[in-house]
């Protein structure tokens, strides 16, 4: 297949005036067993920007944000974070250096509430972890709300705000977050788009995104990747969701 890559490309690094890199990834590969499921996956998140990962179900989205917190080790190819390589450490190493992940699904754990679940972290993190507690209640309300309640009895749309508020109270660097607007409903999809561009404007934490929502991507992206079959295919600005030839790499 021919890479379709757009003109609007980020500034080439490194080179004065470009914009430092939070997070690269170079000729990554992953592979379950046998198979590989990742090829020559290359990536940048620059400081303070929002990226976001596109593609169908199944071509290797959540194994590529899997490698980079080192729940799957790479089998091939370099991630930089932070200005550091990163190869064998575990995703609590990882975690510690500022990579706050949200699995898809958001696991948060249904038996403990929603003040237990926040608590949690500040156990393990401490004091740094207590600080952002107001800021993560004020950007998530309902979670105040439902300090008492577990886990487990809130909607998808809670439960993704509550994964996203556990992840914030780490002071992440860099927030990574896999689909997060899945089987949520519009109003608390609107409202965790006004929280990522809150958390951009006000703490300058860098994102990854993936999603498949692409009016949700546009609205909040400053770079898109689209991925199809283990490797990107095409990117570029957001406006490259207007083109057919991009998006038809979308579309079921
Ligand atoms: N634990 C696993 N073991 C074997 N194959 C897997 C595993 N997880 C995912 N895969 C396969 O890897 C490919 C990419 O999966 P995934 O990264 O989950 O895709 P996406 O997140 O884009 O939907 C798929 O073909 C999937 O079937
Ligand atoms: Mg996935």
């Amino acid at each position: 297949m021919t890479a379709v890559v757009s003109n609007a490309k980020m500034d080439p690094l490194p080179g004065p005036g470009s914009p430092a890199m939070m997070l690269r990834i170079q000729s990554l590969e992953a592979r379950y067993g046998e198979s590989i499921v990742l090829r020559d996956v290359n990536l940048e998140v620059p400081d303070g920007k929002l990226v976001s990962l596109m593609g169908r179900n199944g071509v290797g989205k959540t194994t590529t944000l899997k490698s980079i917190m080192g729940i799957l080790p790479q089998s091939a190819g370099e991630i930089t974070f932070a200005g550091k390589s990163w190869r064998r450490e575990p995703p609590e190493a990882r975690a510690r250096a500022g990579m706050g992940y949200v699995p898809q699904g958001r696991d948060i754990f249904p038996n403990m509430t929603v003040g237990e679940n926040l608590q949690l972290c500040v156990t393990i993190y401490g004091a740094k972890a207590r600080e952002r507690m107001p800021f993560v209640l004020d950007l998530f309300p309902v979670l105040k709300e439902m300090l008492r309640r577990k886990g487990g009895v809130l909607s998808g749309g809670q439960q993704q705000q509550l994964a996203i508020g556990r992840a914030l109270l780490t002071c992440p660097k860099l927030l990574i977050l896999d689909e997060p607007t899945e089987g949520i409903q519009p109003s608390i999809i609107d409202l965790i788009e006004d929280a990522l561009l809150r958390l951009k404007r006000e703490m300058g934490i860098s994102i990854l995104l993936v999603e498949q929502y692409l009016d949700f991507v546009a609205a909040v992206s400053d770079y898109v990747y689209i991925m199809d079959r283990g490797t990107i295919i095409a990117e570029g600005k957001a406006s490259i969701l207007a083109d057919p030839a991009i998006t038809k790499h979308l579309s079921v």
